[in-house]
């Protein structure tokens, strides 16, 4: 009697977790009934502003990354502070993210057609994903139903850095639950668009104090990179909005498509980031790197999975968080 009654608790036990688990599943085509125009909407606004800007989904992909690494993917990250409240966006690493007001479009196009239906956080993952493709990568097809969170503070923001060693970076991926296999192949979206010379000029002039370059730097490439990025001039405070940008895989001649350029510049001493070129220096990630530039469709396909796997990260679903009507702004600006 004692244990059929525990068997009926843990089946009752059992049941509740899988709804729990069943609520928190994103899926495809989530708009069908609600909105089934939502996805061609997306990717109508994306084609439009690619063929004004090819470095648009590079600015959106970068931006997916922060929005996910903090709080999950709930475009806290597209929050304008307000009066005491200063939101993800203000923090240092989110100072130079791009492509707002692609999402601020189509989020204003959805509204009209559908309102208060579609998440800012499925707008910015579906934008990344035309992106992605528009760019070369694969069309992944991607579950949605993720809803807009309802916190968004500076001080939350811990995104991994430039100068960190892959096994940091690792580290902090793991706390996401992505592992190094993505790592490497997330970071292969750096074949695309821009890096401000402050991210890696301590690189080029006085490496970990030493007073030299990074030894670890092809000397014409180095030579490129000094030419484009002058030695920091201590007595004048940097200035992000002067600071010069170059290409983030300089050695590409296709800074606006994701192919596996970023892998040659690695095995070429020809990186721009400290983090990015050590990927060069273990055997795993060399196996890795040279995997993806003999099989380019390896790495678009590992890269499409990495891409499902990081827009899943920390998603609110069924009644959780809100669906926003600004994707700047909580519903309720009490949050
Ligand atoms: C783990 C560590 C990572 C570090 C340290 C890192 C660091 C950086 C830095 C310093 C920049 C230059 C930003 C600027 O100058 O505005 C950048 C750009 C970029 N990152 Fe990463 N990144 C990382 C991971 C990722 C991931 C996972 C993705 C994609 C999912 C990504 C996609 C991009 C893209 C596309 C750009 C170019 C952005 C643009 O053109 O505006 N990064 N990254």
């Amino acid at each position: 009697m004692a244990i059929s009654a525990l068997r009926v608790v843990a089946t009752a036990t059992l049941m509740s977790m899988m709804v729990v688990v069943a609520a928190a599943q994103l899926q495809l085509h989530f708009y069908k009934d609600s909105c089934p125009q939502a996805e061609s909407v997306v990717k109508g606004i994306m084609q439009q502003r690619f063929s004004a800007d090819p470095s648009i989904p590079a600015g959106l992909l970068r931006m997916q990354f922060h929005d996910c690494f903090i709080h999950g993917c709930d475009a806290s990250v597209l929050i304008d502070s307000s009066g005491n409240r200063v939101a993800e966006k203000d923090a240092p690493p989110n100072l130079t993210l791009r492509g707002f007001e692609v999402i601020d479009e189509i989020k204003a196009e959805l509204e009209k057609q559908c309102k208060g239906t579609v998440s800012c956080a499925d707008i910015l993952a579906l934008a990344t994903r035309d992106g992605v493709a528009l760019t070369g990568g694969s069309a992944y097809a991607l579950p949605t139903g993720r809803r807009d969170g309802l916190v968004s503070n500076i001080s939350d923001v811990h995104i991994p850095g430039p100068s960190f060693s892959v096994a940091d970076a690792t580290t902090a991926f793991q706390t996401i639950n992505l592992s190094l296999e993505d790592l490497v192949t997330l970071l292969g979206a750096h074949a695309m668009g821009f890096c401000q010379c402050g991210f890696f000029v301590d690189r080029l002039y006085n490496f970990r104090g030493s007073g030299q370059a990074d030894p670890n730097i092809d000397p014409q490439f180095l030579g490129v990179l000094q030419q484009k990025c002058p030695r920091p001039n201590n007595s004048v405070p940097f200035n992000l909005s002067t600071d010069p940008k170059i290409f983030m895989t300089p050695s590409s001649s296709t800074p606006f498509k994701l192919d596996t350029s970023f892998y040659r510049g690695v095995l070429n001493e020809q990186a721009v980031l400290q983090l990015d070129q050590e990927l060069a220096f273990t055997d795993l990630t060399r196996r890795t790197v040279a995997d993806y530039i003999s099989r380019p469709n390896v790495f678009r396909r590992k890269f499409a999975k990495a891409m499902i796997k990081l827009t899943n990260v920390g998603v609110l679903t069924g009644q959780q968080g809100e669906i926003r009507a600004n994707c700047r702004r909580f519903n309720q600006p009490s949050h």
